[in-house]
């Protein structure tokens, strides 16, 4: 009788020795598929596909929910379409300035200055002096919006893309207020109204009349 007890306490301790041998082991699992599911798991490999990859791609033309896609390419041929086609399709109103207002000084007036004038923090630098193009310049004066929203999105020469940054809506609403900083009318004919002025956005800001809907994008 005590030998028999002797057996089963030794192959008890012989079980849990056994179990402790791998670090991994979950040891003696009760209904394992309750825990070990047969979903793969993120970055997994798996057989399923040939590329042997767990993980798929989305399906080719697929676009993110709420994304339009941007058909110019970044180069010289897109830039100049996009300058011949490119029409904003916000509607112009006090509201939308002042939104532009906001997202230019988040991401435009440490380069560009609070009126446009090319002299932000940046090109006052020793290293970068005068890089920065004034709006109302020669050249930048009579650009149409559709280059305006080229550059915005892929960034031109030294000037960095921010379309990762900007959604295409604020950045109709930046090409209002360089507009606005170019002394022009935001919206109207690019030719018109050219004088540059020395209060450009903020007198637009108080001069814009109607307030109408900003329609959809
Ligand atoms: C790092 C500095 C920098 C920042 C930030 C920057 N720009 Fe520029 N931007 C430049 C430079 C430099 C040029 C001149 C590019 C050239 O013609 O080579 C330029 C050119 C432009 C032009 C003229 C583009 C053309 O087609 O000739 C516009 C419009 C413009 N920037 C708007 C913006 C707006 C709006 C923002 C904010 C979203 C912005 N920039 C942010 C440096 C900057």
């Amino acid at each position: 009788m005590k030998s028999l007890k002797n057996l089963i306490l030794m192959s008890f301790i012989g079980i849990l020795a056994t179990g402790c041998s791998d670090p991994n082991s979950p040891g003696l699992e009760y209904m394992p598929d309750m825990y070990r599911d047969p979903s793969i798991g993120t970055y997994e490999e798996s057989e399923l596909f040939p590329d042997g990859l767990g993980s798929r791609l989305p399906a080719e033309g697929s676009i993110p929910r709420g994304f339009t896609p941007y058909p110019y390419d970044d180069d010289a041929e897109g830039y100049k379409a996009a300058g011949e086609e490119l029409k904003n399709p916000l509607t112009f109103n006090e509201d939308v300035l002042k939104e532009g207002k906001q997202v230019y000084e988040n991401f435009c007036i440490h380069c560009h200055g609070k009126k446009g004038g090319g002299d932000g923090l940046v090109p006052q630098h020793d290293e970068w002096p005068g890089v920065v193009p004034a709006y109302d310049s020669d050249n930048l004066i009579d650009l149409p919006e559709g280059k305006i929203f080229h550059s915005i999105t892929y960034g031109k020469g030294l000037m960095g893309a921010h379309k990762g940054q900007i959604s295409q809506e604020d950045r109709w609403k930046l090409v209002f207020y360089v507009q606005s900083l170019q002394g022009k009318e935001p919206g109207q004919k690019m030719t018109e109204n050219n004088e540059a002025n020395e209060n450009g956005a903020d007198e637009k800001l108080e001069s814009a009349g109607s307030i109408d809907q900003t329609e959809e994008v």
